[in-house]
């Protein structure tokens, strides 16, 4: 029968709307309606159709052809033509035997968390606007620590549009004082969560899945810090009740490295370089933002994160290196507010010293933009309300070390290798240690083949040597200027490294 040939649901539509879209449309989902069964998937045929071939659905706002991340939601070109034809020809069930098993609510892949973090119930007062409301979530460690993930569980899937992780790391925790300040649970703010060194831990957005950082990185928690959640509940959630979690997983890993999200590119001069970030009513504006790194800087990135609001219309972001050559980051030529999101890089970006980053945006303040708030058009300008504008682009990013660019981001939610696992890293016994004039030390794997690769603190290296089967280092250390050095013996499987200090008499 002719309908053996043609496209079925069992057989060819359910496993593409189980790999990218169930994550999101099943029945405690963010999405308005289920597309758990053959029934679910029938009913909404067509609007499935128009929405996989317009790419209105699945939500994947950066362009996968400029660069591809880590868990992109793009459909092939053929699985939309799968489900296109499968509408086309009566949207049949197939034998619903052959159906693979609907596939478990996305819940922790990361293991036990270390700590549970949970927000007073609260109920949304959100009627006609959106609420930003900022909740304390007190942790106030004795001693500082790494953690390689945050995962953010919202109370109710419904109501959560998003959530930013800070630190508060003032000493008076200033969250906690505008918390008390302010009747009931939280605090509204916009933008940040108005406390002056706030530190931003991490994003959520509906359908992200949660990643844990390669075990050589960690995200810095302070002493005595307070984690704040800024939480997004949409007009309309007025009445319905939340109470969402932060789940940290610490680093236990010594020598982890410090990785920072910030917005290096931002919308002030002279990073904005043709400011002030104003769009006149009617206007189509496009703005520039240049940040240079030190030419001693190296950078590994891992994530990037654009932010802009309302008639923000496409934003594009790269690097030049000194050289010339293009390092890309994201291009979102159709910027939609309610689809935000950090990116995970497939592989840590090196960005050389001396760099240039830039970003492009273009806002649309007319009446052709159906997000724009005003009707009529009305001037709008930097600020933090939704209908203010901003321009930044966060990076996760720490100082470059060699084998960075061999760590694989994976999309399977841990960072598995792929050919190069990532190496453990152990600490390096140097001594003497402040050395002089000549230095000796033990190689912790003689028997392997080494490379030895020693970095002056600015970021040269100084040093580079194979080593096969020596018992004992030798380093030309009299040729050396006083001062600090990293020593890296790199093995295919460990990362041997130490502080050496050098000190001439
Ligand atoms: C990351 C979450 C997410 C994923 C993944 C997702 N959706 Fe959606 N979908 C939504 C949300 C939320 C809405 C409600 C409208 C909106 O906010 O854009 C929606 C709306 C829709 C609609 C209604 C569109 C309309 O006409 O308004 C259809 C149809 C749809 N999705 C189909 C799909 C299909 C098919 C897939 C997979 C190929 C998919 N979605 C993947 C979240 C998601």
């Amino acid at each position: 029968m002719a309908e053996a040939l043609c496209q079925n649901w069992a057989d060819n539509v359910a496993p593409i709307l189980y790999s990218k879209c169930v994550s999101c449309h099943r029945p405690e989902g963010i999405a308005p309606f289920s597309l758990l069964t053959f029934t679910d998937a029938y009913n909404y045929r067509n609007s499935i159709s128009n929405a996989v071939s317009s790419k209105q659905m699945p939500p994947w706002p950066p362009d996968d052809n400029y660069v591809h991340f880590t868990g992109a939601r793009t459909l092939t070109a053929a699985q939309i033509s799968t489900i296109v034809n499968w509408v086309n020809n009566g949207a049949p069930s197939g034998n619903l035997a052959n159906a693979p098993p609907p596939p478990p609510p996305v819940t922790n892949t990361l293991g036990t968390p270390d700590t549970t973090l949970r927000m007073p119930d609260y109920t949304s007062t959100a009627s006609t606007n959106d609420i930003y409301q900022c909740f304390v979530l007190p942790l106030r460690l004795n001693t500082g620590k790494y953690v390689s993930a945050v995962e953010v569980v919202p109370g109710n899937t419904n109501i959560v549009h998003h959530v930013l992780v800070y630190q508060d790391t003032t000493a008076n925790h200033a969250a906690q004082a505008l918390d008390n300040a302010s009747p009931g649970p939280g605090y509204t703010s916009f933008g940040g969560i108005g406390v002056n060194s706030a530190v931003l831990l991490d994003a959520w957005v509906p359908g992200t899945s949660v990643k844990k950082l390669p075990v050589v990185f960690g995200k810095r928690i302070y002493p005595n810090s307070d984690i704040v959640i800024q939480v997004h509940y949409p007009a309309g959630s007025a009445g319905r009740l939340d109470s969402t979690k932060v789940r940290l997983y610490y680093n236990n890993n010594s020598l982890a490295r410090d990785v920072r999200i910030e917005p290096i590119l931002y919308h002030f001069a002279p990073v904005l370089i043709n400011g002030p970030l104003t769009i006149p009513a009617n206007t189509i504006r496009t703005f520039e933002e240049r940040f240079t790194l030190p030419v001693l800087y190296q950078a590994t990135v891992l994530t990037v994160a654009p932010h802009m609001h309302l008639i923000g219309e496409s934003i594009k972001s790269y690097a030049n290196k000194p050289n010339g050559d293009t390092i890309r980051f994201i291009d979102i030529p159709h910027w939609d507010f309610h689809w935000q999101g950090q990116y995970y890089f497939q592989k840590p970006v090196i960005v050389d010293g001396g760099s240039t980053l830039k970003a492009v945006a273009t806002y649309n303040n007319t009446s052709s933009n159906p997000h724009n708030p005003n009707n009529p058009p009305q001037a709008v300008s930097l600020g933090e309300s939704t209908r203010d504008e901003m321009m930044l682009v966060y990076f996760a990013f720490t100082q470059y070390q060699p084998g960075d660019e061999n760590i694989i981001i994976d999309s399977s939610l841990l960072i598995t290798p792929v050919s190069n696992p990532p190496p453990i890293i152990k600490k390096l016994k140097i001594f003497p240690n402040p050395a002089d004039m000549y230095l000796q030390f033990q190689n912790p794997d003689p028997h392997k083949k080494t490379t030895l690769v020693v970095w002056d603190m600015a970021g040269h290296k100084i040093y580079e040597e194979d080593l096969i089967h020596r018992s004992f280092i030798s380093l030309p250390t009299r040729r050396w200027a006083a001062g600090m050095y990293r020593v890296y013996l790199h093995t295919k499987e460990v990362i041997y490294t130490g502080e050496l200090i050098i000190q001439h008499r």
